[in-house]
């Protein structure tokens, strides 16, 4: 992957380039996004610059990306991002689409096709994604693309100052 910027791991995902900081901004300022998941609202663009300089510093540092912009039509629709990765064991998955692009099967074929690219890449017999149990959508994508249910895990995040669960979906090969 390290190279060109619009090279496909994948079918729809890329890497992120300066030039998305705009974009990322507009679609993260989103409050449906930060409900399911720990991005910040409101999301300026200064939270879009650390994005984009964290992603830099993580493919620096691996050698590779690990964080890919799910692009439709040309257009920024959404991030995907492979967490906690080990090497020929496991891998968590995270992602948002911005609300304009749901709906299309989009993150299906995202989650998909990046499940089949970690299982080749890196070797993974697992993995993982967290999810929380009123994020119906969420929970379709991971079903219909072979993760199972594992189980319920209580307070697993704080949010403000509540503990909120959290369910544990995994796909094994
Ligand atoms: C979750 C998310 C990525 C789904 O992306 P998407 O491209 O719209 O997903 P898809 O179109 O591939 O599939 C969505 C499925 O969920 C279903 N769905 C959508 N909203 C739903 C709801 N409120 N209740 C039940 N099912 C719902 C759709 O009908 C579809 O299933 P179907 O094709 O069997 O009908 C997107 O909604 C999103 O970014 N949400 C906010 C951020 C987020 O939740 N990230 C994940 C954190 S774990």
């Amino acid at each position: 992957m390290p190279g060109g910027s619009e090279q496909r791991a994948v079918p729809l995902l890329t890497r992120f380039k300066a030039d998305d900081l705009e974009d990322l901004a507009e679609l993260l300022n989103d409050p449906s996004i930060s409900e399911f998941t720990t991005v910040p609202h409101p999301y300026t663009r200064g939270n879009a610059r650390e994005w984009l300089r964290f992603v830099n510093q993580t493919t620096r540092r691996h050698g590779e990306t690990r964080q890919f912009a799910i692009r439709h039509n040309n257009l920024l629709a959404g991030g995907f991002d492979f967490r906690r990765l080990q090497k020929e064991h496991k891998g968590e998955i995270g992602y948002w689409l911005g609300s304009s692009f749901r709906g299309l099967g989009i993150m299906t074929e995202v989650v998909g096709a990046a499940c089949q690219y970690a299982r080749k890449r890196w070797k993974l017999e697992r993995i993982e994604a967290f999810v929380y149990p009123h994020n119906q959508a969420s929970i379709r994508v991971l079903e219909r693309c072979g993760f199972s249910r594992e189980g319920l895990l209580r307070k697993y995040y704080r949010r403000d100052d509540e503990l909120v669960d959290a369910l544990l979906f995994a796909r094994t090969f």
